[in-house]
């Protein structure tokens, strides 16, 4: 058997598989869905029922994604498309811009005319690093590569229909090995197309001094689970030179265009089909070793139905030559659609569809797809959604949903744009939250031994230097709460299962304290870095007051999701954001509250010169923000927001809202920022 063999592959003579731990999803945030539906969806989850169906954007690596979904959607998935990275080993980027702001109210337009100024971040990495003993050992990009693209598919495979078709969209520099992966995992009897898309226009001249032909193209593989698929032919519209050699007719007075076709077909016949007919007063009969092929309707003799045609106004028929009959153009659907796709442009530039995420692709290539292999309510996946094309897609023709990505950018990109759809479905955005991490934990701080108790404290030492080597802070040893020294600050790594806790950052500031001025390994100052994953959310508030009553210097650091992204550490891409200050002003009136944001403040170191310089007001720095009025349980409901798009880059500061009923409400505003990074606060309001 000829077979693609790349460097792990085997172990033991065996093939090594994916990585199948199921980890529980965490509904972070719902989108759209009335307080109605929620309470009804709270209360059949409560009761055990199972709620009704939410399309689903998860944040996390499908390295996990994908087998905790497994469980539920095992055979489930009508359609998968996926548009991984392609192996260029280049990083892709995300441009958030940041909008003038008017300097008076008159000076309103300046949100629309100016220039704005552009902070690019990456958004995601196409590398696949080998180690240098790996490199030793012969092992190349491609190995890795190849390896984790077998792993995706076979778990994608699990999750298809048996009527189920896959869409792999990848690059001409590894079509080949990804086809053959494909072959492997789905049967080679299951390829259905390569479908080649043209994604660019000729290029002209050499490329870069290379001697080669224009590299213009993508592919798309379509594979099916099995040997029947769903199929929605799709049909492209004739082009101008087939129209004018074969549409040449147009009825008079109507515009109709048509072609002349013929009313017989090859074979001598005895009878009436054979023999001469009536057509308009005219007695005509088949040309030699011919037939009359008039598509007979039940009753009908061949003479009728030749009468229904004539009378119909489907027959072309000048005396004494062969009738013919008429074909419209407007009934014909068009050019059954063939595997070379030249019709679909890339998303232009300065295109009203483009979103500033780089390998955005056209909504209309995956409407094809989804169109082609999938009907209305199916369920549709796609673990690499970058700026959320398919969901989108998916969306508007009413299919349901499931969307992955690891990119923060990816996710923002994507609500945003989810949100902009006119009615769209209430949605969940989700995450593996800290199981995601206990398992990276796991896995990559594995213990050298001993029992339990010390086996998880050698799991734990290893986790905190690493986070601390990121950090460029410098390990010690002896306290309690402390972990590392930087700058002469102290700095705190948190576990990476538990949010940060007031009580945590009292007893981090009493440690420092003590420990401000003793020892070798004593800071300078009396100030902390507190390194966590998550923080409770009185945190950020009550920090600064438990700071000025400690006297130390407090700063609250996300360890951010790229930490899990070997190849973001690998390139020096993990940066440890401080957490925003909102403020904001809550009005009451009897039952309506109003919400003013009065400042936000995000780290300006975190900023880079050039967009620091632009920035004049606070709310310049706020892409989005969302509003719970009524926060419950751990899930923040989106039941207003407002943000910025390329169209409209205002965004409101104001919101309000009545509540039906009198009452104690926890109202939670959820701030992201131009960086990505967002920023929870909670406010408790009395309804009286
Ligand atoms: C080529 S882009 C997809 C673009 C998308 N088709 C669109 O129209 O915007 C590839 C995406 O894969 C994501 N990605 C890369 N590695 C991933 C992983 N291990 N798990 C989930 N997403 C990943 C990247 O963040 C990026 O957004």
């Amino acid at each position: 058997m000829t077979e693609l063999v790349w460097d792990g592959k085997y172990k033991d003579g065996k093939k090594q598989g994916p990585v199948r731990v199921a980890l529980p999803f965490q509904t972070v945030e719902t989108v759209n869905e009335s307080a109605k539906d929620r309470q009804r969806t709270l209360e059949w989850f409560a009761a055990g029922r199972e709620t009704e169906w939410r399309n689903r954007l998860i944040w996390g690596d499908k390295k996990y994604v994908l087998p905790s979904l497994l469980p539920e959607f095992a055979g489930k998935v009508n359609l998968i498309y996926i548009d991984p990275p392609f192996d260029t080993g280049q990083d892709f980027s995300f441009t958030a811009t940041l909008p003038d702001y008017p300097d008076t109210a008159e000076d309103e337009t300046a949100y629309f005319v100016k220039e704005p100024s552009v902070l690019e971040q990456k958004a995601y990495r196409d590398t696949w690093g080998v180690s240098s003993e790996e490199r030793h050992r012969g092992v190349q990009q491609l190995d890795r590569y190849i390896k984790w693209i077998y792993e995706t598919v076979v778990l994608l495979q699990e999750l298809l229909v048996q009527n189920g078709a896959m869409y792999f969209h990848i690059g001409p520099n590894v079509s080949h090995y990804a086809k053959a992966v494909l072959d492997e995992v789905f049967g080679a009897e299951r390829f259905v197309n390569e479908i080649v898309w043209k994604r660019q226009s000729a290029k002209g001249g050499a490329f870069g001094g290379i001697n080669q032909h224009g590299r213009i193209h993508e592919v798309i593989l379509f594979y099916a689970r099995s040997d029947s698929w769903v199929w929605n032919q799709q049909y492209l519209p004739y082009d101008d030179e087939y129209l004018s050699s074969f549409y040449k007719y147009v009825e008079p007075g109507m515009g109709r265009r048509f072609r002349l076709s013929d009313l017989t077909a090859a074979g001598s016949r005895r009878g009436e089909s054979g023999g001469p007919l009536l057509v308009n007063g005219d007695k005509v009969s088949p040309a030699p070793g011919r037939h009359w092929a008039l598509g007979l309707r039940s009753g009908e003799t061949v003479q009728t139905a030749m009468h229904r045609l004539v009378k119909e106004g489907r027959v072309w028929h000048e005396p004494g030559k062969m009738p013919s009959y008429k074909r419209y153009l407007d009934e014909m659907p068009g050019v059954p659609l063939q595997d070379l796709w030249t019709d679909i442009r890339p998303v232009a530039p300065q295109g009203s569809e483009r979103l500033n995420y780089d390998t955005q692709k056209p909504e209309t290539l995956l409407e094809r797809i989804v169109r082609t292999s999938s009907n209305e309510a199916d369920l549709v996946l796609d673990c690499f959604v970058g700026s959320g094309t398919t969901a989108v897609v998916a969306e508007k023709l009413n299919r349901r949903w499931i969307a992955c990505d690891l990119s923060r950018f990816a996710i923002h990109t994507t609500r945003k744009r989810l949100l902009g759809i006119c009615g769209v479905k209430p949605f969940i955005v989700q995450n593996l939250g800290k199981y995601e991490r206990q398992v990276w934990q796991a896995a990559e701080f594995p213990a050298s031994g001993g029992d339990g108790a010390e086996a998880a404290r050698q799991r734990d030492r290893a986790y905190r230097n690493f986070i601390l080597e990121l950090y460029r802070a410098t390990p010690i040893s002896g306290h309690v709460w402390l972990h590392g020294c930087r700058g002469g600050r102290m700095v705190h790594v948190a576990p990476v299962d538990a949010p940060v806790t007031l009580a945590d950052v009292k007893a981090i500031a009493k440690e420092v304290w003590k420990a401000a001025g003793t020892g070798k390994d004593g800071p300078a100052k009396a100030g902390a870095d507190i390194l966590g994953w998550e923080f409770a959310f009185e945190v950020n508030e009550l920090a600064r007051q438990v700071a000025a009553e400690s006297r130390v210097d407090v700063a609250l650091k996300k360890i951010p999701h790229e930490v899990l992204d070997k190849k973001a550490v690998e390139q020096g891409d993990v940066r440890f954001f401080e957490l925003g200050a909102l403020s904001v002003a809550p009005q009451q009136k009897k039952r309506e509250l109003a919400l003013k944001l009065s400042d936000f403040l995000i780290p300006i170191d975190d900023i880079p010169e050039e967009v620091r310089k632009a920035i004049k007001h606070w709310s310049q720095m706020i892409d989005y923000w969302a509003v719970d009025w009524d926060f419950k349980d751990d899930t923040f409901h989106n039941q207003w927001q407002s943000y910025r798009t390329r169209k409209e880059p205002k965004i409101e500061l104001e919101a309000s809202h009545v509540y039906p009923e009198a009452g104690k409400y926890t109202v939670v505003i959820k701030v992201i920022d131009i960086l990505g990074n967002d920023t929870t606060k909670a406010i408790e309001v009395d309804v009286r």
